[in-house]
Formats: structure tokens, C-alpha cells, sequence
């Protein structure tokens, strides 16, 4: 299982980053201090979320505006839309990301 490690400092409380842990797209978001971690592809077309937006707890799609919860994944809009969650742990100052094999 693919595994990669980031500072936590480098992702304060309302933004994003894209990484690729095992050749896979990753956005990892922090919403007030919870760190949560999506495969980086949209549930409509896979675009990459992470170049969408970031604001009070919503990941918004650049290219169609879908919109997904970024603590859960779970589409805001449309409903029955989510994101692939990938595994976060936080300890010691690092976040740690375990993406399941393809
Ligand atoms: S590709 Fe994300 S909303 Fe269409």
C-alpha cells in the first residue's frame, strides 16, 4: 500500500494540497484543524478537485461546480456524488497518507 508523509505545517487550517503518493493524485484538505485526504479525481468527470476551491468546509469542482464535503467526501451537490476517501493519520507533527493499491 503506497504511503507518504507531509509536514502538518505544510497545510493550515483552510487550504488544499495536491500530492501524488504511489503515481495517485491525492488532495489533502484541513478544515479548522481536521485533516482529511481524497483521491484527486471528481465523482462526475475526474477532474482534479484540487484545482477547484476550498471555502467553509466545501470542495468545489472547477469545472462543473460540483460540491463535496471536505471533511467526509460526500457530495453537497449533487447529493448521491463522493469523493474516494484515502486513510489519514496525524502524529508527531507529520500527516501520514495510506492510498489503496489501484
Ligand atoms: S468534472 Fe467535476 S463537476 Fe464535472
Amino acid at each position: 500500500m503506497p504511503v507518504a508523509e507531509l509536514d502538518a505545517d505544510a497545510l493550515w487550517p483552510g487550504e488544499m494540497l495536491r500530492v501524488v503518493v504511489g503515481g495517485r493524485p491525492v488532495v489533502v484538505v484541513n478544515v479548522d484543524g481536521e485533516v482529511s485526504a481524497f483521491l484527486d479525481r471528481c465523482a462526475h468527470l475526474g477532474q482534479a478537485v484540487s484545482e477547484g476551491t476550498l471555502c467553509a468546509g466545501v470542495i468545489r469542482c472547477p469545472v462543473h461546480e460540483w460540491t463535496y464535503d471536505a471533511r467526509s467526501g460526500h457530495g453537497l451537490n449533487p447529493r448521491g456524488a463522493a469523493l474516494r476517501a484515502v486513510a489519514v493519520t496525524t502524529c508527531d507533527g507529520k500527516i501520514r497518507l495510506e492510498v489503496e493499491d489501484a
